[in-house]
């Protein structure tokens, strides 16, 4: 087990570039083995979630060859088994893609049921209903969600809760359905339309992707591609509120601005200078920062993966913010390390009030979930003193490099053991 261990107060600057993203490439990943044909995929985020994706794929038979840290070639020709184990669904919720990339290709799939998760319960009776809407039967009997068909039938599938899981997968198994599909109410995330766009130039026929009415015409077979994966969005977003919340000024390379847009548009609202190039953006966070209200929606509102670095920005901000999470309810479990740091917030229900401080101090945290620790990491950069992350695992199943692109902007933060107390004690005594 691992933490981080960092010196806060210094302002980050320089250059950082963005990885693939993590939740475009699980999409991906599984849409893959939907041909016989081999399919290599670039720009993959070098992270714990897509090993593990890729391990189970491997356990069901698909070949996969790294041809470098970020490119794979998947073949899904040899695939034995329709079945996921609940050892992957328990590491990596995103294994359950392949029920409709298995369904959409073999009419058949057995995924283990994904319980709840830290950021609250989540349901699936959207792709189920989408699944079953194509013609599938779908049950759940010990623990397993298992759909077979003896054909799948384009339909009309109206959402009702906009779901970018549910979109996904029902658009995957549509694609290899008879005839034209319809999902009304999809989400319209950058992933999706990744997801989209690679299917398409797999030979599947997707319109509307981004939109919230896609249009599918089903094809019996799909063929080899060669693809890269779009740059991350909430990883970007990261790295713009550090570099605010550090009064630092860093260029964020390899991003697609227009994906930014919500985060850049309430990094400029509280005053940081936010300038767009084609694809990169600069954050110059130069002054103590304002108050604003944020709520997160499904894109293109806010991005509920960036609530807790948006509201810890806002903790240090100056004047009374208001975040509101409205798409799960559980999101807000890293208030606690962050009042140890000196922050003050109180949340009610689902929403978060925010009283900004002039500063926060280091102390030892633990991350609760992927994003909330990057955010943790990030008032650690913030904070006066040392301050410790643990449970670093999370981060390291979404951040490519997390320390390292970091120290390349200048960080003051290293990766030591957890019980290692004389590498705390020796990076407390380093001079600076
Ligand atoms: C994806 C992202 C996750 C992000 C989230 C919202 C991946 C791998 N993960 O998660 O990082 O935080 O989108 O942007 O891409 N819901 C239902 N029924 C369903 C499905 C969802 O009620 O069948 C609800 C959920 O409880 C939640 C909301 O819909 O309140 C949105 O969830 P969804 O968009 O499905 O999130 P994920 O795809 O799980």
């Amino acid at each position: 087990m691992e933490q981080y261990i960092m010196r806060g107060g210094q302002p980050l600057e320089g250059e950082v570039t963005i990885s693939g993203a993590k939740n475009a490439a699980l999409g991906l990943l599984a849409a893959a083995i939907m041909t016989d044909d081999d399919v290599i995929l670039e720009n993959l985020p070098d992270v714990r979630d897509i090993r593990v994706l890729l391990q189970a794929m491997q356990e069901i038979g698909v070949q996969v060859e790294y041809i470098n840290k970020n490119t794979v070639k998947i073949n899904g020709s040899h695939i034995d088994s329709m079945s996921i184990d609940y050892e992957f669904i328990r590491k990596i919720r995103a294994s359950y893609y392949l029920l409709g990339a298995l369904l959409g290709k073999y009419k058949e799939s057995h995924v283990a049921l994904p319980g709840g998760c830290n950021i609250g319960s989540r349901p699936i009776d959207q792709h189920i209903k989408g699944f079953k809407a194509l013609g599938a039967t779908v049950e759940i009997e010990q623990g397993m969600i298992a759909t077979t068909a003896e054909r799948l039938v384009g339909t009309h599938i109206y959402m009702d809760v906009v779901s970018v899981g549910a979109t996904i997968n029902v658009m995957m198994a549509a694609t290899m359905a008879e005839g034209n599909s319809i999902i009304e109410n999809a989400a319209k995330e950058p992933h999706i339309v990744d997801v989209a766009n690679f299917l398409n130039s797999m030979g599947a026929n997707i319109k509307g992707a981004g939109t919230d009415v896609i249009r599918i015409k089903g094809v019996e077979k799909l063929h080899g591609t060669e693809y890269s994966v779009i740059p991350d969005q909430i990883e970007a977003g990261t790295f713009m509120c550090m570099a605010a919340a550090t009064k630092g000024d860093v260029v964020i390379k390899n991003v697609i601005p227009k994906h930014l847009e919500a985060i850049s548009a309430k990094l400029t609202e509280i005053g940081a200078v936010v300038e767009e190039y084609d694809d990169a953006v600069r954050v110059i966070g130069t002054k103590r920062l304002g108050s604003t209200h944020v709520k997160t929606l499904p894109y293109p509102g806010f991005p509920t993966d960036m609530q807790p670095q948006i509201a810890t920005l806002l903790a240090m901000s100056e004047g009374t913010s208001i975040v509101t999470e409205s798409i799960f309810e559980n999101r807000f479990k890293y208030v606690d390390e962050l009042a140890r740091m000196g922050a003050k917030i109180v949340v009610e229900g689902n929403t978060a009030i925010i009283d900004g401080v002039e500063g926060l101090s280091g102390v030892a945290v633990s991350a609760p979930d992927l994003r909330a620790g990057a955010a943790l990491v990030m008032a650690g950069l913030a904070a006066e003193g040392v301050t410790q992350v643990d449970q670093i695992e999370y981060i390291q199943r979404g951040y490519e490099d997390f320390e390292e692109k970091l120290r390349g902007i200048g960080a003051d933060i290293q990766k030591i053991p957890v019980d290692d107390e004389r590498a705390v004690r020796r990076f407390q005594l380093k001079v600076v």
